[in-house]
């Protein structure tokens, strides 16, 4: 079955979006402290496709050595699973375009890995905020990309961004007869 999975630095806010986009408060574990997810967790939907819930990249606080195992194990995953559609790169509004997310997106660019950002805690942005931050991030992106991926924003507070998130998940999977 097609699945979609969730990847972003730790604490971005993974976990979250995948219990708003269910509608269920504690379906993935979230946590105030980086690092929560250490696993590669599957949620089925609807008998029909996965949600997939991935350890955070960029926690400083694990050793090099396990932060070195976790990459290979993410690469392993991203790679080489032939149901993985899309990869969404959760981006947490709050910040300025950071080196490892722009590199990661880089490398999915290289490895031809199809893939959209979610631009995460969008609550915590006011309006003039909000179109600020999206316009510096794009603007980023643009010199390096030719063409933006597909782009989103969401909440888990006020749930903003679930219907246009699942809207595009059905669309993808219609293309593969799901
Ligand atoms: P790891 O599993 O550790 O990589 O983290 P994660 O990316 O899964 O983050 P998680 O969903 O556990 O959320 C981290 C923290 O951010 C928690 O304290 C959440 O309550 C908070 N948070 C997540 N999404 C939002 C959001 O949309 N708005 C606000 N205000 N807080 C959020
Ligand atoms: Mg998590």
């Amino acid at each position: 079955m097609p699945e979609y999975a969730f990847i972003g630095r730790s604490n971005v806010g993974k976990s979250s979006l995948i219990n708003m986009l269910c509608g269920r408060k504690s379906l993935a574990k979230t946590s105030g402290t980086p690092g929560k997810t250490q696993l590669i967790n599957h949620f089925l939907i609807n008998d029909n496709w996965y949600l997939v819930d991935l350890p955070g990249y960029g926690y400083a606080k694990v050793g090099k050595s396990t932060s070195r195992t976790w990459q290979k194990f993410l690469a392993d995953y991203i790679l080489n699973r032939e149901n993985l559609m899309n990869v969404f790169v959760l981006i947490d509004s709050r910040h300025e375009p950071q080196k490892i997310d722009l590199e990661f997106m880089g490398w999915l660019g290289e490895q031809q890995v199809p893939f959209a950002m979610i631009f995460t805690k969008l609550d915590k942005l006011n309006a003039t905020g909000k179109s600020k931050f999206l316009d510096a991030y794009k603007k980023e992106m643009l010199q390096t990309w030719e063409e933006l991926p597909p782009i989103f924003v969401s909440s888990s507070v006020s749930s903003e961004g679930k219907e246009e998130i699942l809207a595009y998940i059905e669309e993808v999977n219609g293309y593969f007869g799901q």
